[in-house]
């Protein structure tokens, strides 16, 4: 198969790489000229484990350009451009916009029109009226909504192994789900069909559940910690059961990332358009709003005042294995601590601190970083964190707190070096 991407991000870029593995002839199109020149000359403008690999492995059939008129070869075309959050959380649509706008002009055969971009439920139908208007014959196109799943830091993996293949095609429409299925042929996935907004409702629906269940379960911490409870211990108490599952209740600063915060909202602002009042949905990002001043605190019960602290904070990055800041909050406490005075050495395998900060120095360590430090916080729960010598960090800090801040050390190693743990609704 022909297939244009437009849109080498991690979801375009990821996607290309796949399909081109899976033997079809792809192109991909971005607008900004520094990442096809890098693309082509085989390097990935961000980090993505096995990404790399996958695009040289496939570079025959894989190509870059800034070229609309590539458009005209291909049979199908993925829309994977981003969808960034408006100031009033809704979804800005002007990058979608601006490829109707090229399609419009450029389309003059059949071609199967993907939206892999998280768009808000009515946009995939609102885009084939907008092609109309725009002058495209409504016979030369069909328009499919096929959001992704794909996690950073394992989209190769995801993009090869989906739990399900979630496809939304227009009322009529009788000839794109087999054009779907020959795009994704050798991945084994159940197929979930239904309507163009039902796709784009079953995206936000996922996002905004995973969400709830990490604000539920950093309730619970809160919770916990009242109680003197261990949360890890709840988390798999409750995971045993099937209905509730074991995964995503790990405890922590919160979520982050350039997904969960902006869908939860862009969800909540689609609810409210139609009238429809998202508690759950409010309460879901409160909690996760206020999970760093309670992290926060419990910080400044032991090293009271903050102020003057040295502080060794690993991970900038909002989850491991990317070098992904957006939105982080490990990024934020950093941020937070910088603002009540302390002096931090923060470090990341990957990932580099966005802007300057006041007393906050990225370093090249770990073992840079807890020089003297009188506390350290596990901000993003990169392997190289967890399974750290605890006797040699003793030795090297001033003080004796590690704050855990992703409740992912093994408590009794730490402790037992002399250290004093604290986690998150892990009294
Ligand atoms: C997410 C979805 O998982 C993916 O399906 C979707 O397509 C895009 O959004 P991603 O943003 O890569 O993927 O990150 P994810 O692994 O889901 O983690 C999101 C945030 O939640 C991170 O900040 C992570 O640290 C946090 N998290 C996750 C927790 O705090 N606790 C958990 O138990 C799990």
């Amino acid at each position: 198969m022909n297939i244009c991407i437009i849109g080498a991000g991690y979801v375009g870029l990821t996607t290309a790489a796949v399909l081109a593995e899976l033997g079809h002839e792809v192109h991909c199109i971005d607008q900004d000229e520094r990442k096809i020149r890098l693309l082509n000359n085989g390097e990935i403008p961000f980090y993505e484990p096995g990404l790399e690999e996958l695009v040289t492995k496939n570079c025959n059939y894989l190509t870059f350009s800034g070229r609309w008129d590539y458009i005209k070869r291909a049979a199908v075309i993925v829309i994977c451009v981003g969808t960034p959050p408006r100031p009033d959380g809704s979804a800005d649509l002007r990058y979608i916009e601006a490829v109707l706008e090229r399609l419009a002009a450029t389309v003059e055969s059949y071609k199967t029109i993907i939206t892999k971009s998280t768009v808000p439920p009515g946009t995939n139908e609102w885009m084939r009226t907008e092609l109309i208007r725009k002058g495209m014959a409504p016979h030369l196109f069909r328009i499919v909504s096929n959001p992704e799943f794909l996690r950073e830091g394992s989209a190769v993996y995801d993009m090869f192994h989906p739990d399900k293949i979630v496809v939304g095609l227009e009322p009529d429409d009788d000839r794109s789900l087999a054009v779907v299925q020959a795009m994704y042929a050798g991945i084994n996935a159940p197929y979930v069909t239904t309507s163009l907004t039902g796709a784009e409702l079953i995206k936000y629906a996922a996002n905004a559940f995973l969400a709830t269940k990490i604000s539920f379960i950093n309730e619970m911490a809160r919770i916990c910690d009242a109680f003197a409870v261990d949360v890890n211990d709840i988390a798999r108490g409750i995971g045993f059961d099937p209905r509730i599952g074991p995964h995503f209740l790990r405890a922590g600063l919160g979520y982050g990332g350039s997904c969960f915060p902006k869908d939860v909202k862009a969800l909540e602002h689609a609810a409210r358009s139609r009238h429809v009042e998202p508690h759950l949905l409010q309460a879901v990002q409160s909690v996760n709003a206020t999970q760093l001043d309670v992290c926060l605190d419990k910080l400044n019960q032991v090293l009271a005042p903050l102020h003057g602290k040295k502080i060794a904070v690993l991970g900038i990055a909002f989850k491991p294995n990317t070098d992904d800041t957006r939105f982080s909050p490990a990024e934020a406490l950093i941020r937070r601590l910088s603002e009540a005075g302390c002096t931090v050495a923060a470090y990341d395998p990957k990932a580099t601190l966005t802007s300057p900060l006041a007393n906050v120095k990225q370093v090249r360590s770990v073992h840079e970083a807890i020089q003297g430090a009188d506390g350290l916080v596990i901000a993003t729960d990169w392997d190289e964190f967890c399974t750290l010598d605890w006797s040699e960090v003793k030795a090297a800090m001033n003080g004796t707190l590690v704050f855990d801040g992703r409740n992912c050390l093994d408590r009794l190693a730490v402790e037992q070096s002399g250290l004093r743990y604290m986690g998150v609704g892990r009294p």
